[in-house]
């Protein structure tokens, strides 16, 4: 593996860095206040080809690899992370998933407004009593004459007070377990498809997040995604994808509290001097700088084992495990570092700080991410020094 970035990453970088700089940056605190979601910067960054960064360019994408969008969605994040996460779970969560089990039909009605922005999709796999337990989904369908009929709550959806479409998992029969789950296409726009508020959130602020009450919702029959009874696997191998997105998001927060906390540090001025001088705080930055080139280097691998076709289950929740607590970490110690202004909103760090604590939760926990390492690893010790 290399551990540089090609020319073109590198302009890519660039770019959506001078973009965030101007477009979100400035706007961030706001949106987050209000919590608004920033539809016209979301609608520019689809004019960016940040919708659908891996779709190819026939189905109106980027065209770019998994190294791209995690460098895309690093660069935004750092800048927004309810930015982040919105355009994540539409590549990662949605577009993936239409990508690699839609059939030609479905993938030529649905990829196109999605990867251009003109539609906004989620997921619908949570529920009230399905969360780390994925495959206990209480949400059922049954097989009509032209149609399947679907009925359940899924909820802490992300995307859902705004999304056009929606892949929606239910089961033929709970007793079956994970083995009982389907995926299907769904819109918004199906009778008996219903949102509930959004959520009152402790950061992510300008993302929305709602429950989605699915009441006799019919789906017609040519809107079942994949194989009936492979929905669990389905939802597992889009969230690999979905964790590395997380994993990019969590690395974009830990470097936009780790600048600050820089920046803070050479200006403060306590006991006549910088307070970056103190050898106290110079240790607290070093490991804040070590610990997030760190996370950016496993999100990187994980994205390049995807690129090469691999399975990459493993190296995704490693890298959404490290990433995550390093922007907890990393966000807690620039809050540390402001002393009191870290803890009043006229300062970023605080929204880092709040914005950071999510990432170790959706998309399958820190400790989920754990049971995925510890399997494989007690399965393949030749992991353990595998660069
Ligand atoms: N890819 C493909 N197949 C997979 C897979 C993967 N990553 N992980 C598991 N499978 C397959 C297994 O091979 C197995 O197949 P067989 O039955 O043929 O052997 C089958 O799925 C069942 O696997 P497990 O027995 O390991 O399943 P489990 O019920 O024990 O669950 C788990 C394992 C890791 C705990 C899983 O349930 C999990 O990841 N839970 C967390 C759920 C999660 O991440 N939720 C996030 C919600 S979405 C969200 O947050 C989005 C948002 O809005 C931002």
């Amino acid at each position: 593996m290399k551990y540089d970035l090609a020319e073109e990453q590198r302009l890519l970088r660039e770019s959506i860095r001078e973009f965030v700089e101007h477009e979100i940056i400035p706007h961030a605190g706001e949106w987050d206040k209000q919590h608004r979601f920033p539809s016209e910067v979301i609608q520019k960054c689809a004019e960016m080809g940040l919708a659908g960064v891996m779709v190819p360019k026939e189905l109106g994408g980027a065209g770019l690899t998994t190294l791209d969008y995690v460098i895309a969605t690093e660069e935004i994040s750092r800048g927004c992370a309810s930015t982040g996460v919105i355009l994540s779970v539409n590549n990662s969560l949605v577009l993936d998933p239409l990508m690699r089990f839609g059939n030609e039909a479905q993938k030529q009605k649905y990829i196109p407004p999605l990867a251009s922005g003109e539609q906004l999709g989620c997921f619908g796999l949570t529920e009230p009593a399905a969360g780390s337990d994925a495959g206990s989904q209480k949400t059922v369908y049954r097989e009509e004459d032209d149609c399947f009929l679907i009925n359940g709550t899924k909820n802490f959806i992300t995307n859902g007070p705004q999304a056009d479409v929606c892949i929606l998992f239910a089961s033929k029969d709970p007793s079956l377990g994970n083995k009982g789950l389907t995926a299907f296409i769904t819109e918004s726009g199906f009778a008996g498809f219903n949102r509930g508020k959004a959520e009152n959130k402790m950061g992510i602020c300008a993302s929305g997040t709602s429950t989605i009450t699915v009441d006799n919702l019919r789906v017609p029959k040519e809107n079942r995604l994949g194989a009936e009874g492979e929905g669990f696997k389905i939802a597992m191998s889009t969230l690999d994808g979905g964790r590395i997105g997380i994993a990019a998001q969590a690395v974009g927060i830990a470097q936009a509290a780790l600048e600050a906390a820089q920046s803070y540090a050479g200006e403060r001025v306590q006991f006549g001097r910088p307070i970056a001088s103190f050898q106290g705080l110079r240790w607290m930055l070093a490991d804040m700088a070590v610990t997030v080139d760190a996370a950016r280097l496993l999100t990187w691998k994980a994205a390049v084992v995807r690129d090469r076709g691999e399975r990459y289950t493993f190296e995704a929740s490693q890298a959404k495990l490290f990433a995550s607590e390093t922007a907890n970490r990393v966000a807690d110690r620039a809050v540390q570092i402001h002393g009191g202004y870290g803890y009043i909103k006229e300062y970023p760090v605080e929204r880092f700080f709040r914005d950071a604590k999510i990432t170790g939760i959706y998309e399958g926990t820190s400790e989920i991410q754990r049971l995925v390492v510890a399997q494989k690893i007690l399965k393949d010790h030749s992991l353990v020094c595998n660069a």
